[in-house]
């Protein structure tokens, strides 16, 4: 499928514009200007901004690249429907993409996801299955496999949670991008596990060019949770592409400080995103606060405003 045609008025003359699916990855490594005060002179603190990408969060990298992977080897032709189990991000990725591709998207989330996300991938035009709330993400994944099993013509389901496209993406774009934006100076790398897609690619990639690197990963302290995109690992269906021994060690995180983190990072630095940001700047920062010299660089997940209806920004005093 011609994915990267531009508009244009048919002359041999150079496109004019941008293609959108283009514009994916190559997110600004923002420094901080307040929160990190107080480290040594010679620590600082980065979030890579994948609340920059045009769907609003790091997970356009991987679906984008699932889905070209598949039209590569023919697992997805033109009338297939896009089907995956999502907490959202992914699902708004899928829609976002399907929508500029041409695919129809058949999303399956857990019933009690942001109504923000329901409403942005529904304007996309994608069709959700909402699956049992107490159940979660897990019962989410599935109800995809049930919807799958009756109609494998109908639909070429990803499935993020075992697909390997998905750490690639991050091993030849996201982990690339992080050595050339430090300088090759990172010394330590902190992220959500949801897939893991994120930790395990980027992490990878990192130790390949330097085992040095300590790869920090971040999940909630307990199985129920109110960090949208994270798995309380211990307690979940364990992803097949998940591989501890990338990271070197694991911080478990509140919920409230996550939050009390994402609500100051809105508030001292103008960086408005959601709650698992907050959570890998918890971490981010008690690493750095034990070093005397480091380059610490944390995921940026998603952007803030898929989370107004939810406690993150409910109107509650920040804490
Ligand atoms: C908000 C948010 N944070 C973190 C993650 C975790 O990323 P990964 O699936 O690569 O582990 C996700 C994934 O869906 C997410 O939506």
């Amino acid at each position: 499928m011609s994915d990267r045609r531009q508009g244009g008025a048919g002359s041999s003359a150079a496109p004019i514009g941008e293609d959108l699916l283009a514009r994916i990855g190559g997110t600004p490594l923002l420094g901080l200007r307040r929160l990190g005060r107080g480290l040594a002179p010679d620590v600082a603190v980065y979030l890579k901004a994948e609340w920059l990408n045009p769907g609003g969060s790091v997970k356009d990298r991987p679906v984008l690249r699932m889905i070209e992977d598949a039209e590569r080897d023919g697992r997805l032709r033109r009338g297939k429907t896009l089907l995956d189990a999502t907490s959202g991000n992914a699902g708004i990725a899928y829609a976002m993409i399907g929508a500029a591709k041409g695919y129809p998207v058949t999303l399956v989330m857990p019933g009690h996801v942001s109504e923000e996300r329901k409403r942005t991938v529904a304007a996309f035009g994608a069709e959700v299955v909402y699956s049992d709330p107490l159940e979660g993400s897990d019962g989410a994944i599935l109800a995809a496999r049930d919807l799958e099993r009756a109609d494998p013509d109908r639909y070429f389901r990803p499935d993020q949670y075992a697909n390997p496209s998905n750490w690639r993406a991050h091993y030849d774009t996201t982990g690339p991008e992080i050595l050339t934006q430090t300088r090759g100076r990172i010394s330590h790398f902190v992220a959500g596990l949801g897939t893991s897609g994120t930790l395990v690619g980027t992490g990878r990639r990192l130790k390949e060019e330097n085992p040095k690197v300590e790869v920090v990963a971040v999940e909630p302290d307990e199985p129920a949770h109110g960090i949208e995109g994270l798995k309380h690992m211990a307690t979940a269906i364990r992803p097949a592409i998940y591989d501890e021994r990338v990271h070197d060690r694991k911080i478990a995180i509140r919920t409230e400080a996550a939050y009390a983190m994402t609500r100051r990072l809105a508030r001292e630095e103008g960086m408005f995103v959601g709650a698992s940001t907050g959570a890998a700047l918890v971490a981010a920062l008690a690493v750095a606060e034990t070093l005397r010299h480091g380059v610490v660089v944390a995921i940026g997940c998603d952007a803030g405003g898929r989370y107004f209806s939810t406690p993150l920004w409910s109107g509650r005093a920040p804490i």
